[in-house]
Formats: structure tokens, sequence, C-alpha cells
């Protein structure tokens, strides 16, 4: 093992596992099981998870579907804590078998609504080092929907592109929908990205501001909400802001069960990945976030107001403020090798690297738009036509954006980018026309974590290394690296290795998704080796990395989508054990631990 492999988290990389195999895959010498699964009661009011009478009563109370951001968060003493998730969407196709029938369908609308949202769970064990099991009925315990209440923060709060019918004040927002990557904070709070709110609405989009969020007109949804329920229906005339109340970076206290949640308008409106905070060298926090979609960018958000150290009540509330006021910026990449060396097909520049510095362009400062003909209202709703006009650099998709918290070096995950080549150019950023396997950006901050100047470099450039003939692992033996393709999630070990999570191998490079270590320092600089995959069609989300106990955790995210009630793919994670043959035992998607056997 190379000098940055964590010494208490040593393993030999697993055989990437190919694309059909519905088996959860970790190293010679680990094991693993669920923590929690979909279904499973938070609290004794609950019935137990039951497949063929699934109700919104019972799923309110029990844990959601398809769990995206992970924490584990040990409490002082290292035998209890809790775990925080959201769930990101719901796969109806192998929630239920098919129906037309309209009232069944509204039934089943309304327990997708209690399926998304957020879990906060108790966790407790024995001893440290081992594993931990939830508390049923802990005193954290909570679930957020899309029917929880929701507080609007920042400049945008109360605008009147934010009022509906329902809510005339464009305060109070009902619900969070398809919340995807997160990160929690130095003051212990959890940050997440509504992401393809989009998805949710009925909408014929009339405005610029609108249209750059849903480019085509949508009838049909994956939940049918639109069809009995208003606010979900933005043709409308008293609904037409309601998707304008989703796609913010939202704030969850799981200390307390009954705070309300809020929104921060101050951080911009997309298709929010997630966010990630550092304090900064002058004591402000920065965020780094992502836009996920293809052609849109990287942004980093700049607190007004101080961190202040120390854990008090009083300390921690006021912390619990920094992400309410303070300033957005987007990223501009400048490349530093000629263009004409930037071809489409990866081919290394003369200057033997994809480099060169970086600007944050600024949409407000002291909390006002620095954007022409836009107001500081318009540039927080409609984040991406300000971003549009200063001229930020379109990205192959940036996912979950992480500064290492050993080095305040930052890592963009770019997953992939079907139109990059062609309704975006290539550049020295994001060199490979048409991205099918995605890559991975190193970027140092060079007037400090919350200054407007930055140098870059691409760290990685996915794919099967036998068969990508430009895939690069920061000039690592490609002969020798795990193939790794559509980087998605980012998670550092207290070594400060890097750790990916990926979404998107199946269809791309024939195997299962998985989660890989990359050292970032030394002579093991770019050695890509893959610690676990997931289950057939699932996706790898979370990762936490408790080197120091030899544990890792990860979401898996829709196991088995690809199949339906009748003809499932997957079994995951009980494969069948408890109820051979009964799609009832899987596939459930679930919260894992993997621990040293
Ligand atoms: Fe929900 Fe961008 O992944
Ligand atoms: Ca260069
Ligand atoms: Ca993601
Ligand atoms: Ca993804």
């Amino acid at each position: 093992f190379g000098v940055s492999t964590p010494p208490q988290l040593p393993f030999s990389a697993i055989a990437p596992v190919a694309n059909t195999v519905d088996r959860f895959t970790v190293p010679t010498g680990y094991a693993w099981k669920p923590i929690i699964r979909w279904g499973d009661p938070l609290f004794s009011s609950a019935p137990a998870f039951d497949f063929d009478n699934q109700t919104a009563q019972a799923q309110v109370q029990q844990f959601g579907y398809n769990c995206d951001y992970l924490d584990i968060i040990a409490d002082n003493g290292g035998k209890t804590g809790v775990l925080v998730n959201n769930h990101e969407y719901v796969n109806p196709n192998i929630m239920f078998e098919p129906t037309t029938d309209a009232a069944e369908l509204e039934r089943r609308g309304e327990i997708y609504k209690m399926a998304q949202g957020f879990a906060v769970v108790e966790i407790e064990r024995k001893r440290k080092r081992t594993p931990w099991s939830y508390v049923v009925d802990g005193r954290r315990n909570r679930r957020l929907t899309v029917e929880s209440e929701f507080a609007m923060t920042g400049p945008a709060a109360g605008s009147d592109l934010l009022k509906t019918d329902a809510d005339p004040t464009g305060r109070l927002v009902k619900g969070t929908l398809g919340n995807c990557a997160g990160g929690t904070t130095p003051w212990g709070t959890i940050l997440s990205g509504e992401e393809n709110f989009n998805g949710y609405f009925a909408w014929a989009a009339d405005t610029d501001g609108q249209k750059r969020y849903q480019s085509s007109a949508s009838t049909s949804t994956s939940t049918g909400w639109p069809a009995y329920d208003e606010r979900f229906n933005a043709h409308n005339p008293d609904y037409v802001n309601e998707p304008n109340r989703f796609g913010w970076i939202v704030e969850i206290d799981p200390e307390d069960p009954t705070s309300t949640p809020r929104k921060h308008t101050a951080m911009g409106r997309m298709k929010h990945e997630g966010a990630n905070v550092i304090v900064g060298e002058d004591g402000r926090v920065v965020a780094y976030m992502g836009d996920d979609e293809r052609n849109d960018y990287l942004y980093k958000f700049v607190s007004k107001n101080r961190f202040l150290p120390g854990s008090s009540k009083k300390t921690r509330a006021k912390n619990m403020t920094l992400l309410e006021e303070g300033d957005l910026y987007v990223a501009k990449f400048t490349g530093d090798s000629p263009a004409a060396e930037i071809t489409g097909t990866g081919a290394m520049p003369a200057d033997g690297a994809f480099d060169g510095s970086g600007e944050w362009l600024p949409l407000t400062q002291n909390g006002v738009s620095v954007v022409s003909g836009m107001t500081t209202e318009e540039v927080l709703v409609y984040t991406r036509l300000a971003a549009d006009k200063v001229g930020a650099t379109m990205m192959d998709r940036p996912e979950d954006v992480e500064p290492n918290p050993k080095t305040g070096k930052v890592y963009v995950a770019l997953t992939n980018n079907s139109r990059r080549g062609s309704t975006s150019t290539v550049d020295e950023a994001n060199p490979i026309t048409g991205n099918r396997y995605g890559h991975v950006v190193e970027l140092t901050e060079t007037a400090g974590q919350s200054g407007t100047t930055f140098g870059w470099s691409i760290l990685l450039l996915c794919g099967d290394p036998e068969s990508v003939d430009y895939a690069y692992f920061a000039g690592f033996p490609k002969d020798q690296v795990s193939p790794i393709s559509c980087p998605d999630n980012v998670a550092f070990d207290s070594k400060g290795n890097l750790w990916i999570s990926t979404d998107g191998a199946p269809s791309t490079i024939g195997r299962n998704d998985g989660l890989f270590l990359v050292p970032l320092e030394g002579s093991e600089r770019g050695h890509v080796q893959q610690f676990l995959s997931v289950p057939v069609d699932a996706e790898t989300c979370g990762p936490v990395i408790h080197d120091q106990e030899g544990m890792v955790f990860v979401a898996v995210q829709h196991p088995g989508e690809d199949g339906t009630v009748a003809a499932p793919t997957s079994y995951f994670p009980d494969f069948g054990s408890a109820d051979p043959g009964d799609f009832g035992s899987g596939p459930r998607p679930s919260v894992v631990q993997v621990y040293r056997d």
C-alpha cells in the first residue's frame, strides 16, 4: 500500500463487478450489513415494512426511499450518534404493480410524498469500532417529507417570485424535492441540494427565467402529483411560482427534531447537487456547489459573517445564520495551453497537463446583485440566467464539489456530458468531446479560500484504461488502477485521501457502480483502487469514511431500478433470505456499513 493509504483501512482493490451481478462486494477481510432499509420503522407507532400493504401513514414513520446524502455523526463517547440521510426520489415501477386507476394513483402519490425528503435516525452500539444499529423512537428521530414546512431565508425570501396562492408571504414552503448530495457543516447541521425539482411539475415554462430550468414543456411526472394536487400544476395561475420555491440549498438541524428546516436564497437557485462548507483563513465560511446539468456551472458562496468556534448553544445558533447572508460567485476556467492543442480526443497538450487559472465571478456583492439588468431577487431565483450573463464556464455536469479538510484544495466531480462538443465547445477544463466517462478537477484557491482567483488541473480523466486511450490518473501507471466511470459523490478520509463514488458505470463501462480510493499525495497520487461495488442497477451514494475505525458507509440508491415488481432484477439487501422469491425481500434502498471482519 502507498504511503498515504489510511493505515487502519488497509485493503486490496476488489475486481470490478459486471453490471448484471446482484451482489454487494467488499474487499477481503471486510464484512457488510445494512443499518437501515427503506420501510424500516423509525417509531414504535409505525408498522413493520410490508411491501404488499404500503400506506402514506406508515411511510411517514418509516425510512424513506432512494437514500442519497449520508452522514454518520457519533456523539462524544462514540457509542451513540445520528444517521442523517436524504431521500432523493422514488422508483414507482419497482414499488407497485402497474395501474391506471385514478384513485389508486392518488393514493400512491401520497405515499411517494412521504417516501421522499429526509430522515434523521439515532444509532447506537456497545463499543467503538463495531457496527451500528438504529434506534426505534430515538430522541432525534425525524422524517421530513414533501409536506413538511420549510422557511425561506436571505434576500429573496418574501419575493414576489416566490409567492403562491397558498403562501402569499413567499416565505413558507411546503416540502423539499430531489434532495441529492449534501454536506455536514462545521456547526453540525446538514445541507442538502434540491436537484431535479423540475421533474415533479407539469409546466410549460413561459418566462426566460423558468425556461432556463425547464427546457421543454412537461405534462407527465413519475409521481402523478399534478393530476390531483394543484400546486404541482404550474399551469394553474395560482401556482406559477411553485417551481421557484425548489432548487435551493436546505439546512436541517439534526439535533432538534422540532426545528424548522430552512432554504437559503443567498446561495442561489439551480439544480443543486449539494453544498460543502469550509471555514476560510479569514473566518468567513465558503460553500462549494455544483449545478448538475450538462453545460452548467460551478459556484461558491462566501458568508458575510465569521464562524464562531465553540459549541455553546448561543454560538451554534449564531453559526446557523451564516448561510443566510453572503455573496455568490460562479467559476470561469481559463486553460494555459493553446486552444489548437485541445482537440476533444483527450490527447494531452504539449505542456503535459490540462490545467490553467480561474476566476470566481461575483453575482452578488455585499448581498446585492452586480449583474446588469437583474435585481438581487432575480439573480438568486434565476441564478443560471445571471451566470450566463457574466461569462461563466460551461462544465460537464458538476456533481459533488468538496474542499479537502486537510489542504483546502477543492475537488470537482464532473460526471459526464453528452453535449460537450455540440452545444458547448471543448476547452482545457472540459477537454473530451461527448465526455462519456467524466473527469475530476482539482482546484487550488490562490487568494485564500474566500478569494476570487484559483488554479486548477484535471486530476482524473475517467474510463476503463484498457479501452479508453486517453484515460488519465494523475500520471499513475494506467495498468495498476481500477476502471472508474461517472464520478458523482466525493469524500475524504482522516489522512486527506479522496474517495469517489460513481453513478453511471453500468451503462458506460459495463460494471456495477462502486466506491474508489484515490490518494492525492506522493508516489501513490492517482492510484485509483476500488473498495466496494453495489448491486445491479444501483448507484453508490453517501460515502462516509471513518478510516480510524476501519469503517466505511454508503447509501445504496435505486438497486434494481430497471426491474419491475413482476420481474425484479435485484433482491438487495436481504437477497431473499427472509422470504425467498418474495419481492418484499428486495430490492430496498439501504444504508450499508462496511467494517473489518
Ligand atoms: Fe442526484 Fe446529480 O445526482
Ligand atoms: Ca495545460
Ligand atoms: Ca449525486
Ligand atoms: Ca449522478
